[in-house]
């Protein structure tokens, strides 16, 4: 490109830029998904320009007023709070970014939508489906756009997954294989929200094995019915530790789901493997970039290969680096809020790609049957609700 031609090009995309409206951003919770939020937030411009809405950091809340202050300074925030409904009441936020922990997920975020405000809720969505389902018919009703937290939808690998078995590429898919493995459970002096019931709801069942649920729906579809078995190994622990399921798919395909944070030197390896009628694909979390692909006519080089998924007609490459440049965990939740500001701004849709709450809900109704059938003994058939 010519310097003169380079310089009509940017002086366009600065004019568009100039014309996107801001979005007002209120961030509950400044630790873990507070931070990874705010950073995603941060970046978009760098991984998009014009970016679809730009974001403005308006308030942070959290309980720790020294602490919530100091997330602020570092995070770019205007404005802190210690108390969630300051950024409910803010006209200047239209949306709210909800990495709360489980016990903090429904209030504030049914406010918020009541309020008018765009929702992106953390999972699990509920601390039972029961209270997710509310959680999605209160947002609903508001009419604003939501969305729920599953960011392993947006990992380039998983969504490259997603649109070579809508290609027919692997054909009909017989098994959905997937554990979701850390090993921090051990030590429960850390993270103790996550420990109790109250706040948490389960244990690994909602921390991991949602985003495992989250994802078989994604890939693979709708799940009918469950048998598993729930355990707490750690004495006097009061959420479970792991969980392991087989599962029934409306399309026939059958699974096995399992979670646990007691996988001693797993640290977030969530795998899973998908076995159809023409191939089969594999994924590490731990190895995030790579797609596994196994083509059943690729008679001369049969076997399985390694996809390195940053190539340019890749998913979320036009977001990337150039190719062979990998990206990493924080960027998908770049990619999440990309594709929740297009959805807000009228260029696409929440669903399918992103989850919504209703997707949030659908989840916590196979949580919840983890549970159930542990209990029973019994394989659960799962019934949907409806709004
Ligand atoms: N998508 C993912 O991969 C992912 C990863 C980790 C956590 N999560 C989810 O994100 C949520 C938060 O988890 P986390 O790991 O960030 O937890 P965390 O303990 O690191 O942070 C929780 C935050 O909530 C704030 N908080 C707690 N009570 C509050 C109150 N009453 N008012 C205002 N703020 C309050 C705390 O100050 C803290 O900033 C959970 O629902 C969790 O399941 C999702």
């Amino acid at each position: 490109m010519s310097d003169e031609k380079a310089k009509r090009t940017g002086a366009r995309r600065h004019e568009a830029a100039a014309k996107v409206p801001e979005i007002g951003v209120g961030m509950l919770g400044y630790a873990f998904m507070g931070k990874a939020h705010s950073s995603a937030l941060r970046r978009l411009a760098y991984a998009a320009w014009p970016p679809p809405l730009v974001p403005r950091l308006v308030a942070i809340a959290g309980r720790n007023a020294e602490q919530v202050a100091g997330a602020a300074e570092r995070f770019g925030y205007e404005r802190w709070t210690t108390d969630w409904r300051d950024l409910v009441a803010d006209p200047q936020i239209q949306l709210l970014s909800n990495g709360g922990p489980n016990s903090l997920h429904a209030e504030p975020t049914i406010a918020a939508a009541e309020a008018g405000k765009h929702v992106l809720c953390e999972k699990p969505l509920g601390r039972s489906a029961e209270e997710s389902y509310e959680i999605w018919r209160g947002v609903a009703a508001a009419e604003v756009k939501h969305m729920c937290g599953f960011n392993y939808r947006f990992v380039p690998a998983v969504r490259l997954a997603r649109e070579l078995i809508e290609a027919g590429e692997v054909g009909e898919i017989r098994h959905f294989r997937a554990r979701y493995m850390q090993d921090w459970g051990v030590d429960d002096t850390r993270q103790a929200w996550r420990f109790d019931p109250e706040q948490a709801g389960s244990g690994a069942i909602g921390d991991l094995a949602s985003h495992v649920v989250d994802l078989a729906r994604f890939l693979v579809g709708e799940i009918g019915s469950v048998s598993a078995l729930v355990r707490t190994f750690v004495p006097e622990r009061r959420v479970d530790d792991a969980v392991e399921a087989t599962v029934e798919f409306h399309s026939g395909a059958i699974g096995t789901i399992e979670a646990t944070r007691l996988a001693l030197g797993r640290r977030n390896a969530f795998q899973w493997e998908i076995n159809g009628t023409e191939g089969s694909l594999a994924f590490d979390l731990e190895r995030l970039n790579e797609l596994r692909v196994f083509r059943a006519d690729d008679l001369r080089a049969r076997g399985f290969k390694t996809v390195l998924v940053t190539e340019p007609d890749h998913p979320f490459a036009e977001f990337a680096w150039p190719p062979g440049h990998i990206v990493g965990w924080g960027d998908t939740f770049v990619y999440e809020f990309h594709h929740f500001l297009s959805a807000i701004a009228g260029e696409r849709s929440v669903a399918p790609y992103g989850a919504t709450l209703e997707d949030g809900y659908r989840a916590a109704e196979v949580c919840d049957a983890f549970v159930s059938s542990s209990r029973s003994g019994r394989r659960e058939k799962i019934v949907y609700r409806t709004l």
